[in-house]
């Protein structure tokens, strides 16, 4: 299965950057949310425009809710040129985002399964359009490290072990939409080889098992061997930064970074 596909000449819209940036200027830097969950970043903050219950604020604005009850926050009203970027994703809409790591920050590696399941394994897919970047960043997906571009409409495997390192002096700014796989959307996408198809329904029933399970075994031999592992600035920070210099002017390329953090 492709861990990382570039959509954008499929899309019927094409994405302006300089529209998108406007509209951010209409925001508030007290509008950006933090992220509820601090052990994965300190420095990652988010403007919804789709959220579970419509709100603009509070931890439900960010957390999943459940798919086809999600609404439209008040932001979007006055964010014209982002209203009709949703407007133009027929199909259902979960969470969306502007999301927003600030310079110098870092999400920490994780997988997205389970409640978020972020893979076409799952129809249910999370693109990115990147808006402002810079070439101090460091994103890291599987064993591929990406150099996306702004205006471009990407799909990602987030099931697959990924983590941001923003090390520039300006934030990187990204439009995230959570959507489910429909008859348009899977026009964008390459059809599934045999091989694929056969790939993807054994995933899609063993990752919500296997996956759980793995964290709790995972935890408790973290908690029964605490020496080894406790220093997770050391281990998860540091080492994002030594591979920031394997990273090329490339767009994609095969990489050896996960393997360093995975050691
Ligand atoms: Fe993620």
């Amino acid at each position: 299965m492709q861990t990382i596909l570039d959509l954008t000449d499929r899309f019927p819209l094409r994405f302006d950057v300089e529209r998108m940036k406007d509209d951010l200027r209409r925001l508030e830097d007290g509008e950006w949310l933090a992220h509820y969950d601090k052990q994965i970043s300190n420095g990652w903050t988010a403007i919804p425009l789709v959220s579970q219950d419509g709100s603009l604020a509070g931890p439900d604005a960010q957390r999943l809710g459940t798919c086809g009850r999600y609404k439209r926050t008040p932001v979007v009203d006055r964010l014209p040129y982002f209203r009709a970027i949703l407007d133009a994703f027929d199909c259902p809409q979960g969470r969306v985002r502007i999301s927003r790591l600030l310079p110098h920050s870092i999400i920490r590696p994780h997988r997205d399964i389970c409640g978020e399941a972020a893979s076409v394994v799952f129809d249910q897919v999370r693109l990115h359009i990147p808006i402002i970047t810079n070439h101090q960043v460091v994103f890291i997906v599987g064993r591929q490290s990406l150099r996306l571009r702004p205006g471009r409409l990407y799909y990602i495997d987030f099931t697959k072990r990924h983590w941001v390192l923003n090390d520039g002096n300006e934030p990187r700014v990204h439009l995230i939409l959570d959507l489910t796989l429909n008859d348009f959307l899977r026009e964008l996408f390459p059809p599934l080889t045999r091989t694929e198809q056969l790939q993807k329904a054994v995933l899609r029933w063993t990752l919500p098992v296997v996956w759980p399970l793995f964290r709790v075994t995972f935890a408790l031999s973290q908690h029964l061997m605490p020496a080894q592992s406790l220093n997770p600035r050391g281990a998860e920070v540091a080492r994002p930064l030594d591979t920031a210099e394997g990273v090329n002017s490339g767009e994609i390329r095969q990489d050896h970074s996960s393997r360093a953090i995975e050691s």
